[in-house]
This record gives structure tokens, sequence and C-alpha cells, in this order.
């Protein structure tokens, strides 16, 4: 069976409750999805968020400790997650690899965590600028897949997204064959790694609009996308859920 589409927003440092309005919007436009919708909200609205969003979104944390409880003051477990109401957890934004300093074994080992407390892992690659102009994309994106993703990894409970960081909040994209090579190579990699490989819904993140969704999702073994700001407005993320809807 082909994957089911994942349409992912990732809110980052936005948001507020009165922000959840635009979660009623998106669920009163959207109440029966033809693709998996997901929401990653500051885990302060994943409570209020879980209300509003019933069973039409899932919540997704952006980030969970690799431990399952303890001393590590700001941190939150990935069962605190799933406690309130989270069904996955981004891991390895490369705004935390460049923020926070993590590394793939730090990645590989929040996804185990995630993996121990029943949350599906989207574990985030890509390359820099500099990375892509000197033609290590391959390289960097093969050697982040191997480091980041932890042993008993399953189409089930892992998502890998492909967010060229340069192309990250900047309205620029890769070309459809760049994105079309990426994700060609992570589909290769990843059967090295897991038993249903076919069957992993692999993301495109980076500057997806409604204005270029429906032909990113028209790219071979892209299952979806992982959205920044567009996915902050329902009319913005409800154009680009259609778009998937429709791929
Ligand atoms: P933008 O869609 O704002 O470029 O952000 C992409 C992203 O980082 C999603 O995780």
């Amino acid at each position: 069976m082909a994957p089911r589409k994942l349409a992912a927003g990732n809110w980052k440092m936005n948001g507020d409750l009165a922000a959840l309005a635009e979660i009623d919007a998106l669920v009163a436009a959207h109440p029966a999805p033809g693709c998996e919708v997901l929401v990653c909200p500051p885990a302060v609205l994943l409570h209020p968020m879980k209300a509003r969003a019933g069973t039409v979104i899932a919540l997704g944390g952006q980030d969970c400790h690799a431990n399952p409880s303890g001393a590590h003051t700001g941190d939150i477990a990935a069962a605190q997650l799933k406690d309130v109401g989270a069904a996955y957890v981004i891991l390895g934004h490369s705004e935390r690899r460049a923020d926070h300093g993590e590394t793939d074994a730090a990645v590989a080992a929040k996804a185990a965590a995630a993996h121990a407390a029943g949350l599906t892992a989207i574990i985030c690659v890509g390359e820099t600028e500099a990375q892509r102009d000197a033609g290590e994309t391959l390289a960097v994106i093969a050697a982040q897949l191997d480091g980041s993703i932890p042993a008993r990894a399953t189409a089930a409970n892992t998502v890998i997204a492909y967010e060229p960081v340069w192309a990250i909040g900047t309205g620029r994209t890769p070309t459809n064959d760049q994105i079309a090579e990426v994700h060609g190579l992570m589909r290769d990699c990843l059967a090295d790694k897991v038993g249903d490989a076919a069957a992993v819904r692999l993301l495109y993140g980076g500057s997806v609009k409604p204005g270029n969704a429906a032909e990113i999702f028209a790219i071979p073994h892209v299952d979806g996308a992982l959205v920044g700001g567009a996915s902050l407005k329902a009319a913005d993320f409800g154009a680009i859920i259609a778009a998937l809807e429709t791929a």
C-alpha cells in the first residue's frame, strides 16, 4: 500500500492561545482531509490545541529529551508530549542542530526515546548552501541519515524530512530535479536501515507555499511536506493540504 501522505506544519516559536483560531478554521475547512494533517506547535500550545484539533489534525512536538524523565530543566520528555496529545515529534531540525549543537548521535538518541514513548519521529536532514555549492549534498544527506536514524526504526514510527537549510524561510527552493535526486537517494539509504523502507514517508520542507505545493508533490518519492511559515495561517496551510489531497 502506498504510504498515507502527510501535510505537517511546524509552527516553530510562533503562535499563542489566540492563534488557536487558525486550528478552528482549518478543521472547519477540512473536516475530513484526504491526507494526514499534522501541526507541531510550541509545546505550551499542545494541550489546548488538542481540544480544537480532535481527531482531524494530529499533533506533534518540536523536540524531546533522550531520557524518559529526570533533572533536565527546561526539557520535555517524549512521554510528556504523548500525554498531552502528541502523536509525533520533530527531531534534528536544522534550527536545533544550529542553535543547540545537536549532533546526529543526539538526534538518534532522541528518536529512540520518541519510539519508546510511542511517538512517530520526524527526523530532519538537509545541506547548507555551502555544502550544496561544494557538491557535497548527497554525501551530507547520506551521513545524516546514517547517524540520525536509530535501531528499530520502521515506516510506522519514522518519517524523514529533507529540508535544505538554505531553502528554509528564504522563499528559495531547489529545482524539482534536485529534490527528486535527494529523495531518491534517501529512499535508497533507508533500504539499508529500515525493513519497510518503501513505506517510509519522505517529506520535503523549505519555503513550501500554496503556489509551489502541487509542483513539489508531483515529484517522485515526495510523500508530503514539512511547512513552516505557511502553516501558521489556515488559508495557506489549507491550500497546501488541498494540493496534497489531489497529488
Ligand atoms: P518555511 O516553510 O518557513 O521555509 O520553514 C520550513 C521549515 O523549517 C519547516 O520545518
